[in-house]
């Protein structure tokens, strides 16, 4: 009766999970991988080509990134501001929010996409999410983040660049009306959604950048 008792809760704990396959599709260079959420692993590194399952307990929230220019929490800092593009997920009941936001910057070419669930075929359900383009070329100077060594690691978001209200949609500017980037002096949130239309490019950018799926498994690839 008990050992069945056991059974029954295994089944159990195991239906309410979360499954990110993480991959690292670039032919050379390793990718730092952070994850910070509802319960999070430790970081790891995976080589070029390397892929590991990160497996996590439903309801799930939270945002998984990658860095390429430093390989250690001491380097990468555990979380904060961090200038990078991110896959974000919410998961509960097994039905699944996600997208990809450049609301913190753009570091590297990520997609997010489900796994097995059944969408009513809209634009935004159930379907891959990438953002792959040579934003770091294309960076505006003053958005433009180098490390120590001058190297350039990151298109910031003009928030974290400049801190004001206006950039940030803070004060005055704490609304979707009075926080448009299309009345910015400079439409900085417009330069990363034109390089990747899929993702979230500021606080208020159009509700369309989030996907649905009735999924609790994902692979989230960086490319
Ligand atoms: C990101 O993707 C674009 C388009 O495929 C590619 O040109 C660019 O080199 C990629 N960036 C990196 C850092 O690999």
């Amino acid at each position: 009766m008990f050992r069945k008792l056991l059974t029954v809760l295994a089944l159990v704990s195991t239906v309410y999970s979360v499954e990110f396959q993480i991959k690292n599709n670039s032919p050379d260079t390793p990718v730092f991988v952070q994850l910070l959420g509802t319960e999070y692993p430790d970081p790891f590194t995976l080589q070029a080509n390397e892929e590991k399952t990160v497996i996590l307990n439903e309801p799930w929230s939270g945002r998984i990134w990658g860095r390429v220019d430093c390989y250690s929490v001491e380097e990468c800092g555990a979380a904060g501001p961090i200038p990078a593009s991110l896959a974000e997920i919410t998961v509960g009941d097994g039905n699944a929010f996600y997208d990809l936001s450049l609301v913190d910057g753009f570091n590297i070419n990520l997609s997010i996409e489900p796994v097995g669930g059944h969408g009513n075929g809209g634009e935004y359900s159930c379907k891959k999410s990438e953002c792959s383009y040579p934003i770091l070329n294309d960076c505006p100077d003053e958005l433009k983040l180098f490390n120590k060594d001058g190297v350039l690691v990151s298109c910031q978001a003009a928030c974290n660049v400049f801190n004001d209200d206006l950039y940030c949609c803070r004060g005055e500017h704490s609304t979707p009306d009075t926080c448009k980037s299309s009345d910015w002096p400079v439409d900085y949130a417009g330069f990363f959604k034109d390089r990747c239309p899929d993702a979230y490019c500021y606080a208020y950018d159009d509700q369309q950048s989030t996907y649905t799926c009735d999924t609790n498994k994902f692979i989230v690839t960086f490319l």
